[in-house]
């Protein structure tokens, strides 16, 4: 078999960053739960397989200066570019690999064991022979004590959906040729199948929803989410019985607002679940209930439970700092399909004291707005802040070391004269960051000295999106749009800076 081993590879995949992939979050969310994490805050070692283009474990690294990460992908496109990025801002603790999965689980690379070990795009898109490479992988670098988080496609969600990718695959299959023209022809077969009344269409209008929002969809992405023949979606215990076997326990969703199951489920549905024994069984009827077509997961080996008040102490010097938040969002955060709010006044009061910087969960307790509630209520808020994007988590006793992170955003910004497709910044708190284009061609426009003044910025920026032909909001072609550029510039340079220099995203 030639070296992809039937993954589509002729085509490279998209530049995303997953925070869920953040060994600060992930260890956040085992402390969360009660169970003693890796510190994160001291030195670590950290492992994704199947890096794709790169950008969350470069991001991550950058966040993460005293930990080592390493990663494999076996398109050496990928490795190539992550390699240049990583050049660029002279990451010196990233170790990037070409070898497959089956090279990583069983060769002798002089490879550490694993704090952390993170798969998202993987799982349910390489076959079965893989799924064991990375399950041996697992079960031999994993460190005990060690965070593995996984993603996969999953049932039932995807029940009324696998159809569309059977076609996409064996349409492939039947049509050797460059992956976009698969996709291309892929697309008109189903479309015409729609078109002619296609029973499996009118019984399943999510599917015809599907087909529909493939327009708004990266050719890319489509290439590797649909073009697979080894392509499986996963119910949540089939999924947990195989990383038993690595001797990993399912410790959360990778989520910090799933917890409240309150206001996830309705009554009736808390009570049928209550009356599940077998926890394993328990969270696959939570799929059904909410109908979950994607999972992902959080596991650990040898997860040690905090005594209370040890996991207290924890949670109370645990601390978020503010993002910038569109007023719109403030108050809500959609979680699994389902819309979560707080109390307003609650919100109000925290945003408020993250004004002046971090707050610990302690401070929080003190603010006037708690001061009849329990910890829990100012915790709720935190997590829902953090689950809507509003605040990033901070580690107890973290450090924020900025140096690597600038040197990354720096690379980044640069990017951003050429391409729209590298989006994210690291901020030292332990986190990415998401950036629109015109706030990162701002950010490279301030790194190069200009005055940090929309007149002075806006013509340059102006210039640059007409290079793209890049679209703002509200205009055409935005190089012919000076006046809507100065104003978005000036937006970035109020609301943007102010928050880039809250999460220390530059010097
Ligand atoms: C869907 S992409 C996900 C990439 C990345 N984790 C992300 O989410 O952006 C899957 C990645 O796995 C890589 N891959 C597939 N099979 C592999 C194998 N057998 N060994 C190593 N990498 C593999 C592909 O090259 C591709 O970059």
């Amino acid at each position: 078999m030639d070296w992809t081993q039937g993954y589509a590879s002729g085509t490279p995949y998209t530049s995303g960053h997953y925070r869920e992939q953040s060994p600060s979050f992930l260890a956040y969310l085992c402390a969360l739960h009660g169970y003693t994490p890796p510190d994160a805050s001291a030195p670590f070692s950290y492992c994704e397989l199947g890096f794709g283009r790169g950008l969350t474990l470069l991001v991550q690294a950058a966040a993460h200066p005293h930990a080592q990460f390493y990663g494999n992908d076996f398109n050496p496109g990928h490795v190539a570019e992550a390699q240049q990025l990583a050049r660029a801002a002279q990451l010196d603790n990233v170790h990037l690999f070409e070898h497959d999965f089956a090279t990583m689980a069983q060769a002798e690379l002089g490879l550490p064991q694993f704090d952390f070990i993170t798969l998202h795009g993987i799982y349910s898109w390489v076959n079965a022979e893989n799924r064991q490479h990375l399950q041996r992988f697992i079960q031999r670098f994993l460190k005990p004590g060690g965070i593995v988080y996984i993603s996969y496609n999953a049932l039932p969600g995807w029940s009324g959906m696998a159809p569309l990718q059977h076609l996409f695959a064996r349409y492939a299959e039947a049509n050797p040729g460059p992956a976009e023209r698969q996709v291309a022809g892929a697309r008109q077969l189903l479309e015409a199948l729609a078109e002619h009344d296609s029973a499996y269409f009118k019984d399943q209008p999510g599917a015809a929803r599907r087909l529909a929002s493939f327009n708004q969809t990266s050719v890319n992405y489509l290439v590797h989410e649909y073009l697979h023949p080894h392509w499986r979606a996963f119910y949540f215990d089939q999924v947990a019985a195989a990383l038993g076997s690595a001797k990993l326990q399912f410790v959360t969703r990778a989520s910090a607002a799933t917890i409240y199951e309150n206001l996830l489920f309705t009554p009736p549905q808390l009570a049928m679940l209550a009356g599940i024994a077998d926890p394993i069984l328990r969270e696959t009827v939570r799929d059904y209930v909410l109908n979950i077509g994607f999972r992902g997961d959080v596991y650990m080996r040898g997860a040690v439970r905090m005594a209370p008040a040890a996991h207290l102490a924890w949670l109370k010097s645990f601390a978020v700092v503010a993002r910038e938040v569109k007023p719109e969002q403030r108050y809500t955060t959609r979680v699994l399909g389902r819309e979560m709010q707080g109390k307003r006044e609650h919100f109000d009061a925290v945003y408020q004291a993250l004004a002046t910087g971090p707050q610990t969960l302690a401070a929080l307790c003190s603010l006037p707005a708690f001061a009849h509630s329990a910890h829990v209520v100012p915790l709720q808020v935190m997590n829902l802040m953090i689950e809507g994007g509003h605040v990033l988590p901070v580690l107890p006793g973290w450090v924020a070391d900025g140096s690597a992170a600038w040197r990354l955003n720096r690379a980044v910004a640069a990017r951003a004269q050429t391409s729209d497709e590298w989006q994210y910044l690291a901020s030292p708190y332990g986190s990415g960051v998401h950036s629109h284009l015109i706030e990162r061609l701002v950010l490279h426009a301030l790194l190069q000295g200009m005055a940090p003044s929309a007149a002075a910025i806006a013509p340059w920026v102006g210039q640059r999106l007409g290079e793209l032909r890049a679209q703002i909001p509200g205009a055409g072609v935005a190089g012919e749009h000076q006046a809507l550029v100065q104003s978005a510039v000036a937006d970035v340079l109020n609301q943007s800076l102010p928050a880039w220099r809250r999460l220390h995203l530059l010097p």
